[in-house]
């Protein structure tokens, strides 16, 4: 039995907290948590058996735990890591890694020196089964060379009030981004976990209709290794938003919606069917595989949430069965590539190379930062 603490015991952290202090967890044991708030750290522990602390030495000292959960604001999660990291303690980092790849790369510098212990992070969009059907298939080679990659994600609906609920959300200072690093991270993790990451991007990004400083509208074009073309479209702004991701490739085609995905294989391949054919139009035979999210499924993550999955799946790697980690954490640092350079494409109204210059970002991020000081949107305000 593995002895846990969860760092940050906000709306998040309690979930995990929750998790492991209902034994819903194999394997692990909630010990402690930690939360720097006075406050909330007393009403854990009025709520909980276990002490909470507003001090993670003194925790870390006292409890002599095997691993952490942290689920503190973006901006901590790299020395908090680090720290834990650095005392031997196995680590689960909620997304983002870090709000630059520059710091993701110092966490993973610490991880690598530290393979006594156990980095993973919280991708739970990679147990959604879509998206799991949709890994098999581009991992059996089921699509061939892509063509388009096309990621639609406006269902991602935030008001005002949301924003209004203060704290460090939705500003550059205290998360770092909006949109992209807070929501759309888990759906660029997918994409990049499925195709790879593209080379360059050209993007567009906005504030639109709400009184924040960071983005709630992203519009990027994607260009490919290989030389297949991408389009992403983000927003918290729209009413009946979309979920969708569609990859297209000479041998098949990927459509996946949140709840289900579709995968058309054909037979014989487009650029066959090019080559044979004798008529200005032609077509495959089509053959049809699909998978929803099924209903028990559904449920149990709506009421536990997919994260629960994210930890047993921690829990059990620390306990000896490695391939059930959802996802290593030096992973984290590709989806915040992609973050960070459509933000530095946005700014600076060039294409950039993904991986963008870490220092050429770090200086777009303080210009950012700088315009929010001023009360400036870098973004603008359209509609
Ligand atoms: N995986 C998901 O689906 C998901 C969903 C929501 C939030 N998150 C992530 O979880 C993290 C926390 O988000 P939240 O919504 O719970 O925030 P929150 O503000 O509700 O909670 C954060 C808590 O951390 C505490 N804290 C701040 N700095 C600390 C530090 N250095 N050490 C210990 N405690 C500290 C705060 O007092 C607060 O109680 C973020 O990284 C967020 O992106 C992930």
């Amino acid at each position: 039995m593995k002895k846990f603490i969860v760092i940050g015991v906000g709306r998040m952290g309690s979930r995990h907290a929750d998790n492991l202090y209902k034994k819903r967890v194999p394997g692990a044991v909630l010990s402690a948590a930690v939360d720097t708030d006075p406050a909330v750290a007393e009403a854990f522990s009025r709520k909980h058996s276990v002490p909470c602390y507003t001090d993670l030495d003194k925790c870390l000292e006292e409890i002599r735990p095997d691993a952490a959960v942290i689920a503190v604001p973006h901006y901590d999660h790299v020395p908090v890591a680090v720290k834990l990291l650095e005392r031997g303690v196995s680590v689960l980092t909620e997304k983002p890694e870090a709000v630059e790849i520059k710091e993701a790369a110092r966490l993973n510098a610490v991880a690598a020196a530290h393979p006594e212990c156990l980095f993973g992070i919280v991708y739970n969009q990679r147990t959604n089964p879509c998206y799991k059907f949709a890994k098999r298939v581009a991992e059996s080679g089921g699509l061939g060379n892509i063509k388009r990659v096309t990621l639609i994600i406006t269902d991602w609906y935030r008001s005002q009030h949301y924003y209004d609920l203060g704290g460090w959300r939705a500003s550059w200072s205290g998360e770092g981004g909006g949109l992209l690093i807070n929501q759309c991270v888990h759906q660029l993790d997918v994409l990049q976990w499925l195709v790879g990451l593209p080379e360059s991007v050209d993007a567009a990004v906005y504030t639109k209709g709400r009184d924040i400083f960071v983005e709630n509208e992203v519009s990027v074009r994607m260009r490919y290794p290989e030389g297949a073309e991408g389009v992403f479209i983000a927003s918290a702004h729209e009413l009946k938003g979309t979920n969708l991701l569609e990859i297209a490739g000479d041998k098949g085609k990927l459509s996946v919606s949140k709840y289900r995905a579709k995968y058309y294989s054909f037979t014989p391949d487009e650029k066959q069917v090019n080559a044979t054919a004798n008529k200005g139009y032609g077509s495959a035979r089509v053959k049809v595989r699909s998978k929803r999210y099924g209903v028990f499924r559904l449920l149990t993550d709506a009421i536990f949430g997919q994260q629960l999955r994210v930890l047993k799946g921690f829990a059990r790697a620390l306990n000896g069965d490695g391939a059930a980690l959802v996802a290593r954490g030096e992973e984290g640092i590709r989806a915040l590539a992609f973050i960070n350079s459509v933000y530095l494409s946005a700014y600076t109204g060039k294409k950039v190379c993904c991986p963008p210059d870490p220092a050429e970002y770090s200086e777009c991020l303080d210009l950012m930062k700088a315009d929010e000081a001023k009360g400036k949107k870098s973004f603008g305000n359209r509609i």
